[in-house]
């Protein structure tokens, strides 16, 4: 899921984390309601330093300190150029966007029926949810109807669940969800066929083990390379052991750009490992929609369009669910003989 374009929504569901009992829990709870919050918290996460300290103070953060301190600045994007070598890449899938994208806005008249806005308590699915951009729900929506997958593994959940299980209700779709996330955005479990409350480095990866083609599996964690973070494990322990034709949706994903400026004090670091994946076997994976790309290009923005149009659905968030699919491996090549 996307992140709120404040902490806002971030703080707050920490706050909803906390026991209820401590003042301080109860104090960031009604600040975090206040309907005039948004600037505050806004103009709280460009001071990095001053933010660290009052999220420290309530223990929702903890800081890591760096020998050799780096100042982040996008580096490709926001008036810079694109990835030169990322932008080919994503570039060569367009008209396979263009087909897919026909396909989930031929769904129109299901969606008619997802509100715009709703409880965030609730279980029904909502547009304008803050944490699941309208072209992710889409596509999240379009992808399982389109493929109806034997299971769905979801890893951070909330918003992505409501989406799923309503799809899986509309089109009768065999789908088991899995969701694997120790603190989930929204009361999902009801929503879910399997609840694993644990982060996903404590999960054996034999949850992930059986996928078959055209399964889906769902990255919207903690978006952080570091030891034995769940980023580090899904791509060195649980991306090479999937089969090909498995589905693989992750979030949070800018490429072709780098992450946006705004967002330079979260130190997210899970595109530049996809990329270097990308880059380095680009026959492994089949990119089948990276929503970032989508939304940045005039042509493939307009198919969508209309269907935005007819749900009164305006895109606030930057869209940021990068699909792609594992391939065949490619044949070895035969050995040189030795002369
Ligand atoms: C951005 S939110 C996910 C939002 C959700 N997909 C949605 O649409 O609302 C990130 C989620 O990842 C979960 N998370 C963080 N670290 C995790 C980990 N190591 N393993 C699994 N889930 C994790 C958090 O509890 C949080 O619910």
């Amino acid at each position: 899921m996307t992140s709120p374009t404040t902490s806002r929504g971030q703080v707050r569901h920490l706050a909803r984390q906390l026991p209820s009992g401590p003042v301080s829990g109860t104090v960031l709870k009604a600040l975090t309601a206040l309907p005039f919050a948004d600037l505050p918290f806004a103009w709280l996460e460009r001071h990095p330093a001053l933010h660290g300290v009052i999220l420290s103070a309530f223990g929702l953060r903890r800081p890591i300190f760096i020998d050799h301190p780096v100042r982040p600045e996008p580096r490709f994007g926001y008036g810079k150029p694109d990835h030169p070598r990322i932008a080919a890449l994503l570039e060569g899938g367009r008209e396979r966007y263009a087909d897919r994208l026909s396909g989930f806005v031929s769904l129109a008249s299901d969606l008619d029926a997802i509100p715009v806005r709703d409880r965030p308590g609730g279980t029904t699915p909502y547009w304008d949810n803050g944490w699941l951009p309208p072209l992710d729900a889409l596509a999240l929506y379009g992808f399982l109807t389109r493929e109806n997958p034997r299971r769905y593994v979801e890893i951070g959940s909330g918003n992505s669940t409501k989406f799923a299980r309503r799809a899986i209700r509309d089109h009768g779709l065999r789908t088991h969800i899995t969701s694997i996330d120790p603190a989930p955005r929204a009361h999902v479990d009801a929503l879910c066929d399997v609840s694993i409350r644990l982060p996903l480095e404590r999960v054996h990866p034999k949850v992930l083990g059986d996928l078959e083609p055209g399964d889906v599996v769902f990255l919207d964690g903690s978006h952080r390379v570091l030891m034995g973070s769940d980023v580090t494990v899904f791509f060195f322990e649980i991306l090479p052991l999937l089969r090909p034709g498995v589905l693989v949706q992750l979030h949070d994903i800018m490429l072709p750009s780098d992450y946006p400026p705004e967002w330079r004090w979260r130190h997210y670091s899970e595109q530049y490992l996809l990329a270097a994946f990308l880059l380095a076997d680009p026959a492994r994976f089949e990119v089948e929609m990276p929503n970032a790309f989508v939304h940045g290009d005039e042509r493939l923005r307009g198919l969508v369009a209309p269907l935005w149009d007819r749900l009164g659905v305006v895109e606030p968030y930057r869209p940021a669910s990068f699909w792609m699919r594992i391939r065949e491996p490619l044949p070895a090549e035969p050995s040189q003989e030795r002369t």
